[in-house]
């Protein structure tokens, strides 16, 4: 995600307000919620409605409550609490990459409606662009705004509080705060409100997250959700103290690269690997060859998915008896290659599919009786060390994960 800029125009009616955007560098659409296809660029000039260019609109405090802070939550949903601090969430606006960017003056503003949803944790309002760029909107200080819920990025509050409301699935009598049931807001669809960004490009950048529409592509459309997946479910008490109930874990498992060194973050895993076993003896080899399969077996969705920085590396490598000399190596990659500049474009794409297998294999010819050691490892990618370097995310911020290591020792006579 880097520098853009653009010659789009387009116009936002939002509510009775008209504004024109030009300029604009990176665009997003979420057809889910809008019902619109923003699809090209040139100079258009396309009606969006209500939608994540706006924040959420303020929400009050319900009755019982003193605040929506998600400690202040926590103070009687201590577990809950506890899951949500570790997940990535938690991050959205804290998150070191993020930062780079927001301060950035090719950041637009509408980018932290996604990362910061609620206007109490915006510090300014925006009530329009000046000479309809937005590059330049006017802002008003938010008189409302809450430094401590802007710091939590994506809380309690915006998946549970509306409309002096807190919006849950199941009936309860003992909660100290009002509850509305409403499982269709509270179902993937809020998920995908954030996680379907269609794809919009300017010259040189784009920001695209399709995994909304992958997982209703896939297989697992009609029997599993972001919830079930995301979101394990036990029997403990909401609150201590409290009857044990049905209750869904709040970590958010996802690629499990942590955020900051040193973060044990809780992670799915989505690959299977199998790898060859080879005969531990040959005699009179030609040529030995190795193969391991990746599956993704377990998500409802590509991989990977969402940023299209995201990859992974799959390293094969043969070693003579010592380890001391390479004698062969591959490395595949699974992911998107984009062309950024002049036109942001996708060059290629060969994420796995839900249930999809790809075999990566090594041959090696042994250069005379002796012993081999092959080595077999895949890394799951945030993003490249030379983008980590252009946002300035240096030794802090881990780029990648090592997701399987394996390794045979062969003997040739
Ligand atoms: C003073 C304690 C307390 C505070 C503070 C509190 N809650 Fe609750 N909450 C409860 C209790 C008790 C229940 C009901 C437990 C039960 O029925 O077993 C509940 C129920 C819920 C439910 C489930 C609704 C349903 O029926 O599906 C949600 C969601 C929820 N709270 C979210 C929040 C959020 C978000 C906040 C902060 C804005 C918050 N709570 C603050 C005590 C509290
Ligand atoms: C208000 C927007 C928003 C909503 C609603 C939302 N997310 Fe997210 N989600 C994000 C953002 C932004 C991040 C990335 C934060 C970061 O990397 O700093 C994220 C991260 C994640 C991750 C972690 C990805 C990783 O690699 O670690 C998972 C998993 C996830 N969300 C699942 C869900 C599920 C399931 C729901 C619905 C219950 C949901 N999200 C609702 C915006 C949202
Ligand atoms: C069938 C189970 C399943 C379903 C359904 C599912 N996911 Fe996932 N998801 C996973 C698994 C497993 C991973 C871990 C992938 C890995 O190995 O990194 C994952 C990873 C992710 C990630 C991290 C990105 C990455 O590349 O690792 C995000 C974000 C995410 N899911 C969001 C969603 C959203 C949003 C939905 C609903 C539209 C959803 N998931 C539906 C199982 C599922
Ligand atoms: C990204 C959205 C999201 C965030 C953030 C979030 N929740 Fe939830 N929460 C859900 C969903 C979705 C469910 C219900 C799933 C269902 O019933 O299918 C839920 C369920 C609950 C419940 C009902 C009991 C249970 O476990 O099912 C409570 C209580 C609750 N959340 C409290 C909290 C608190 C407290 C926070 C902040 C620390 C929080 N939630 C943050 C989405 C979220
Ligand atoms: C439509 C909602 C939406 C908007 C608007 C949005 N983001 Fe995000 N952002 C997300 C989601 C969802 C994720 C998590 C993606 C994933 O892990 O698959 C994310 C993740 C990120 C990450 C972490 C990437 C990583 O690999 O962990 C950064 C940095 C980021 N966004 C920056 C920005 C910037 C800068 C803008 C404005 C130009 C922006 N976002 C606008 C939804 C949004």
């Amino acid at each position: 995600m880097v520098a853009f800029t653009s010659l789009v125009k387009y116009l936002i009616l939002q509510g009775q307000k008209t504004i024109i955007l030009k300029r604009i560098t990176r665009w997003f659409t979420v057809t889910l919620v809008l019902g619109l296809a923003l699809a090209s660029c040139g100079n258009r000039i396309e009606p969006l409605e209500d939608n994540w260019e706006s924040a959420v609109p303020f929400q009050p405090i319900p009755q019982g409550l003193v605040s929506i802070r998600s400690a202040d939550c926590g103070v009687c949903h201590q577990e809950i609490y506890q899951e949500w601090l570790k997940s990535t969430h938690a991050h959205a606006w804290t998150d070191l990459q993020f930062q780079s960017e927001i301060k950035k003056e090719s950041s637009p503003y509408l980018c932290i409606n996604c990362h910061i949803p609620l206007e109490n944790q915006q510090e300014y309002l925006v009530t329009g662009l000046k000479n309809g760029d937005i590059y330049q909107p006017v802002k008003e200080k938010n008189p409302q705004f809450d430094a401590a819920m802007q710091q939590e990025g994506i809380g309690c509050a915006t998946c549970h509080v509306r409309d002096g409301n807190i919006i849950g699935t199941q009936v309860t009598n003992n909660a100290p705060h009002p509850v509305r049931v409403d499982s269709s807001f509270l179902s993937e669809q809020l998920c995908i409100t954030c996680h379907n960004a269609n794809a919009v490009v300017t010259p040189e950048l784009v920001c695209t997250f399709q995994t909304g529409e992958e997982w209703k592509a896939g297989p697992y459309a009609q029997t599993q959700t972001c919830i079930t997946c995301h979101m394990d479910t036990l029997e403990r008490a909401w609150m201590a103290g409290m009857p044990e109930r049905l209750s869904h874990r709040h970590w958010f498992p996802g690629s499990g690269i942590p955020k900051r060194k040193g973060e044990q973050p809780v992670a799915l895993e989505g690959l299977n690997f199998t790898p060859d076993t080879l005969p531990s003896t040959y005699s009179d080899a030609d040529s030995i060859r190795y193969s391991i399969t990746l599956t993704n077996a377990h998500a409802g969705h590509r991989l990977p998915t969402g940023d299209p920085e995201r990859y992974y590396l799959i390293d094969l490598t043969w070693l003579n008896a010592a380890n001391s000399d390479t004698l062969s190596h591959r490395r595949f990659r699974i992911g998107e290659v984009w062309e950024w500049y002049p036109v942001a474009k996708k060059i290629s794409d060969n994420n796995l599919n839900p249930l999809e297998s790809r075999t990566f294999s090594i041959a090696l010819l042994p250069p005379a009786e002796g012993t081999y050691t092959l080595h077999a490892k895949v890394t799951k990618h945030r993003m490249t060390e030379e983008t980590a370097a252009y946002h300035h995310l240096t030794g802090d911020y881990p780029t990648y994960i090592t997701v399987f290591t394996g390794g045979q020792t062969v003997t040739v006579k």
